[in-house]
């Protein structure tokens, strides 16, 4: 019997895994088990030797079980260390850090400029970008024939052989949207309308996608003053400094009479600073609605008048925030983007002049 202890206890200690102690198991006390063989033998003995080996194969049967259940859970000890060990992972270690998107200086400008129209009671209107040529230019008071026409360096779109429609184009810019809000919405009317134009034209100042923001103010009794002081409203706003205007006549098809502005600024070493100085940099043409223009719109210039205006978004954003070239805002260069871009939490507000 103690052969047969010390054979299974140091075989049981040896157990490389618990398949390998499950067998042992088998062998030592499973049913046909050589423990249990000897048990089945005790029938076969006198009572007296029963009685010291009864006892004696009981004792055997259980240090042999309670020594498979300290190397099972010896063995489940040394597996969970090992698990332990590979599965470590070092939760101080700085996160994977996200790329993060940058609002583009058009997306930002063109949202600072609502804000502060919006603030003076102006609603945005938008009107497509492929236009009729009635609404860019005929509603507008330019006729076929006129020079304007040719001035704007057009990109018509393709017509198929024997489609004889007025041609379409890519709208030169975003007037044709005062028409449409005109003919929807009747007088009176407060509407700045922002958005793309188009344009045969590439050099450091021109790309041939470019964006406008147009303003219209139709009412009774809407002057040229009201124009002038919704101009420098804004851009003392936009600039986040009293801004002057300066009006010099000029000539526009669809507005009479018609004025170029320019905006106080200085030139230092190269950088133009707005609002102070002894300079002017024209910004945008303006000027009191044509009565052409009302009258293709729907509306009669008898009893309605107003000013409309129309400026560059994207040389506001080049003046505001110092960026020299105006093509590199379509090159898609992320480098560009990070650098010129705004976090999406820089949300404008009438006040974004200052905290820019
Ligand atoms: N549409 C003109 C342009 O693209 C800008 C402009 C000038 C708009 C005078 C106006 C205006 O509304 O009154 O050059």
């Amino acid at each position: 019997m103690e052969e047969l202890r010390q054979k299974y206890i140091a075989a049981i200690a040896a157990a490389a895994d618990e398949g390998a102690l499950e067998s042992l198991r088998v062998q030592a006390v499973g049913k046909k088990g050589e423990v249990s063989l000897k048990m089945r033998e005790l029938g076969k003995m006198s009572p007296e030797e029963r009685q010291v080996a009864g006892p004696a194969l009981n004792a055997l049967k259980e240090e042999i079980n309670s020594a498979l259940a300290a190397k099972k859970a010896a063995l489940a000890d040394v597996a969970l260390e090992e698990r332990l060990r590979a599965e470590w992972l070092d939760v101080t270690l700085p996160a994977r850090t996200r790329r993060v998107g940058s609002i583009h200086p058009v997306s930002q400008v063109t949202e600072e400029v609502t804000a502060i129209f919006a603030d003076m009671g102006f609603g945005v209107a938008e009107g497509p970008q492929v236009e009729d040529d009635w609404h860019n230019f005929d509603a507008l008071n330019i006729p076929g024939h006129h020079p304007a026409r040719a001035e704007m360096d057009t990109f018509y779109m393709a017509r198929a052989e024997g489609d004889n429609r007025p041609p379409h184009v890519l709208r030169t810019h975003t007037s044709p949207v005062q028409i449409r809000s005109m003919m929807k919405h009747g007088a009176p009317l407060r509407i700045i309308c922002p958005g793309r134009v188009y344009r045969c034209d590439y050099d450091q100042t021109h790309t041939p996608m470019f964006h406008q923001v147009e303003g219209l103010a139709i009412g009774r009794d809407i002057s040229m003053a009201n124009l002038k002081w919704v101009l420098e409203e804004f851009f003392s706003a936009f600039f986040g400094t009293h801004v002057e205007t300066r009006f010099r006549a000029s000539h526009f098809p669809f507005t009479e009479p018609s004025a170029e502005v320019d905006i106080r600024c200085s030139w230092e070493g190269g950088t133009v600073k707005v609002g102070e100085g002894d300079d002017w940099l024209e910004v945008l043409g303006s000027g009191m609605v044509h009565p052409k223009v009302l009258t293709a719109g729907n509306i009669d210039p008898l009893a309605w008048q107003g000013f409309a205006f129309g400026i560059g978004i994207d040389r506001l954003a080049m003046l505001k925030y110092g960026i020299p070239d105006l093509r590199a805002f379509f090159d898609s260069d992320l480098r560009w983007l990070r650098h010129y871009g705004f976090a999406s939490l820089d949300v404008p507000s009438i006040h974004a002049g200052i905290s820019a």
